[in-house]
């Protein structure tokens, strides 16, 4: 294709071509990062990007809030020093509607085991839609910033958070020595520019000809990670704390107490912020919040609530990576009216065909979204979403945007419904709808090349084997020259094909050698449950995976205990079903892949390419209780059953629910029944509940 130099161009070929430009790289970028399905080459990408360069570069009023120029790296810079948080950075869990915020007091109610009557106060604020930070201070100084990053490891930003005027610099105590200040002390926050500083920013940047951002938030990412703190402390960012990671001595029993604190020795703090009593009080808030949002100096995406005592808040503790004590309340979704060009339908890994419509780009609440996921066949019948339809596009949060319904009025007149394919797509095999569930999936297994890829891609991915430097892109273009078929072809790429890679456009020695060292690293030692989770078996996500693990402990017992319960009238198959979570449909999936022929050599063909660990439970396995399988019964004086399965399961305890040979304690409770005298007959330990808390705080024996 021939293209008009770009100083030729006139200001309305640049301006049709900046649009058409950002079209195609927001669909590329949505293929690749969403869909895993690279459309172009690298290298083509980069051709893109750097003629939307230079077309900007000649018409600097000519930018567009969606080029591409105008994103913020979401990955983490090479060039900040790291740090490793003490405590980690976690997130929060999110509601969306005021009959979640009666269940999330309830079900703290509940845990606490407190009566309708007893008292619980939340504190409720905003939720700021920046960047949160982690600020250090030592006897009072401030000494290290940090972003939070992955929530285990952040980027140093010290000298960016000091550039900005509202962090102080001194925490100021009440005394001259600070007495009343912790010796060290990580306060958390958020980091935010304000809309009128956002606006000032935005308006200075195009006056000069440098890219303006999309959102404030975008404004602050980019400022706060600026390697010359001089460009962070020109752009006018603020920050308020809202909670806090290490600390040397806790002088504080409520967080309202511990953001008073804060707040008299100098940081900033949210004055919107509101202690509740009640579920009526909270609800009331947040309507409030939504009613005065537009008119806040910030942005904001909804509000938090936290219980506010601090030994409430400890024993809630967390699940997975948010606290049992907080939650997030999102306003409701963005909406915006767009036309629907067309549906395609996508292949996945386990062969699931999932329709995605493709939409006129539409700005959607200062996002552009060219693509809407339609979930299955079902799916587009009930809502009767047509090719051509005008359609009400939603966005909540990063969750991919979904189509609400159509608008009927503005149908077409020769709009036909859309027929779902009953052949694959990608391989032309039969599609299949699988009985109770609304899949369609192709049948095709291994044969069908998009099933084969995304098996690999799952395979490779972070949450699965995490090669570093494999990759969604590497994967497929080495499956599609044929040196990759099945996961083992991974581990023998370096033999088979290192001297091509080597040779590849683009690769040399140096990339070839990082993603050998990758690939060796995992074939030298890969985790139990993350190997299970990699090979993709349908229905065994990474909490699956992970119970397997812990119950099987390695891939010897694994196997063999698979294959016996394959008789379901096996104790094996009893056992398996008995694992939490795990219920006859998930028994199912395991055992129909363990039996396929295919699957069973690549597993043993796996098995002599690399080392899978046995599975070690929990880190603090020196804990007494750590692997032991603990049996709650009765009612227990103090704690409640989900608080006391908590303390079990935090300490690497396994809990189960019934009695057996395997059972290492059963805790007593009053008026427990017949687990306690099956506990007697099989001569297992008893426990009172004080014997299980002192054991639970006794770290080491
Ligand atoms: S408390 C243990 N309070 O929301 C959780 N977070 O989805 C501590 N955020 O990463 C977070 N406003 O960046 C908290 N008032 C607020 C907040 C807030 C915004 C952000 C924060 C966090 C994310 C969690």
């Amino acid at each position: 294709m021939t293209q008009t130099p770009v100083d030729l161009l006139t200001e309305l070929e640049a301006a049709a071509e900046l649009a058409a430009l950002a079209k195609t790289m927001a669909e590329s970028d949505r293929a690749y990062y969403q869909d895993d399905a690279p459309v172009m080459t690298d290298a083509e990408y980069d051709a893109l990007k750097r003629r939307n360069e230079a077309i900007e570069k000649r018409f600097p009023h000519l930018i567009r809030p969606d080029s591409p120029s105008q994103r913020v790296g979401a990955k983490a810079s090479d060039d900040f020093e790291k740090v490793v948080h003490g405590v980690p950075m976690l997130s929060l869990a999110n509601i969306f509607s005021d009959e979640e915020i009666y269940e999330f007091i309830d079900r703290i109610r509940r845990f606490l085991g407190l009566s309708e009557t007893e008292r619980l106060d939340f504190m409720a604020e905003p939720k700021l839609d920046g960047l949160s930070f982690s600020a250090l201070y030592v006897n009072g100084v401030f000494v290290r910033g940090a972003t939070r990053g992955d929530g285990a490891i952040g980027e140093d930003i010290t000298e960016n958070l000091k550039a900005i005027k509202d962090l102080p610099l001194k925490l100021q105590g009440r005394d001259l020595s600070g007495s009343d200040i912790p010796e060290r002390l990580e306060i958390r926050g958020e980091v935010f520019m304000n809309k009128a500083d956002f606006f000032t920013l935005n308006e200075q940047q195009q006056q000069s000809g440098k890219k303006v951002f999309a959102n404030p938030r975008n404004a602050a990412a980019g400022s706060l990670r600026q390697l010359d703190p001089a460009i962070t402390e020109k752009r006018r960012l603020s920050l308020f704390g809202y909670t806090f990671g290490e600390v040397s001595e806790e002088k504080w029993t409520t967080h309202a107490e511990f953001l008073n604190r804060i707040r008299e020795w100098g940081f900033p703090v949210n004055p919107e912020n509101r202690l509740c009593s009640s579920a009526e009080e909270i609800v009331a808030y947040f309507k409030d919040l939504g009613e005065r949002r537009s008119g806040l100096a910030y942005d904001i995406d909804g509000a938090v609530y936290k219980v506010n005592r601090r030994d409430y808040q400890e024993r809630l503790g967390f699940v997975a990576r948010s606290p049992r004590w907080a939650t997030a309340h999102k306003f409701p979704a963005e909406q915006a009216q767009t036309v629907l060009k067309n549906i395609r339908v996508q292949v996945g890994r386990t062969g699931v065909l999932t329709p995605v419509a493709d939409l006129e780009p539409v700005n959607v609440g200062g996002v552009m979204v060219s693509h809407a996921t339609l979930h299955n066949e079902d799916e587009i019948k009930r809502k009767d979403i047509r090719i051509n339809d005008h359609v009400i596009v939603q966005r909540a949060g990063d969750v991919i945007p979904q189509i609400v319904r159509v608008v009927l009025e503005k149908r077409p007149v020769d709009s036909e419904p859309f027929v779902f394919p009953d052949k694959c797509p990608v391989c032309g095999s039969h599609v299949v709808r699988d009985e109770d569930q609304a899949a369609q999936r192709c049948s095709g297994g291994l044969v069908c090349p998009a099933q084969a890829v995304e098996k690999l891609k799952h395979f490779v991915s972070r949450d699965a084997l995490n090669i570093e430097g494999f990759g969604a892109k590497n994967t497929q273009f080495f499956f599609e020259r044929g040196w990759i078929k099945t996961a083992g072809d991974i581990f023998e790429l370096e033999k088979n094909h290192g001297s091509e890679i080597r040779k590849l456009e683009g690769w040399g020695d140096k990339s070839a050698d990082n993603l050998f060292a990758s690939i060796r690293k995992v074939r030298n030692g890969a985790d139990l449950d993350k190997f299970l989770f990699a090979l993709g078996i349908p229905q065994i996500g990474q909490a699956t995976a992970r119970l397997l693990a812990a119950h099987y402990l390695n891939m010897t017992d694994l196997l063999s205990q698979i294959d016996q319960a394959q008789d379901p009238s096996s104790e094996a198959y009893q056992e398996l079903i008995a694992i939490e979570s795990i219920g006859t449909v998930v028994a199912q999936e395991l055992l129909d892949f363990f039996e396929e022929e295919h699957n069973r050599v690549e597993v043993a063909r796996l098995r002599t390419l690399m080392t899978i660990r046995d599975f070690e439970p929990l880190s603090q396995s020196d804990h007494p209780l750590a692997g032991k399988t603990v049996v709650f019964t009765g009612t227990l004086p103090t704690l409640t059953r989900s608080e006391a399965k908590a303390k079990a399961l935090a300490i690497g305890a396994k809990v189960a629910g019934s009695v057996s040979k395997k059972t290492d304690f059963v805790i007593l409770g009053a008026d427990a029944g017949s687990k306690a005298k099956k506990a007697q007959e099989l001569g297992v330990s008893v426990l009172s509940e004080e014997d299980f808390i002192a054991l639970c705080n006794n770290q080491k024996q």
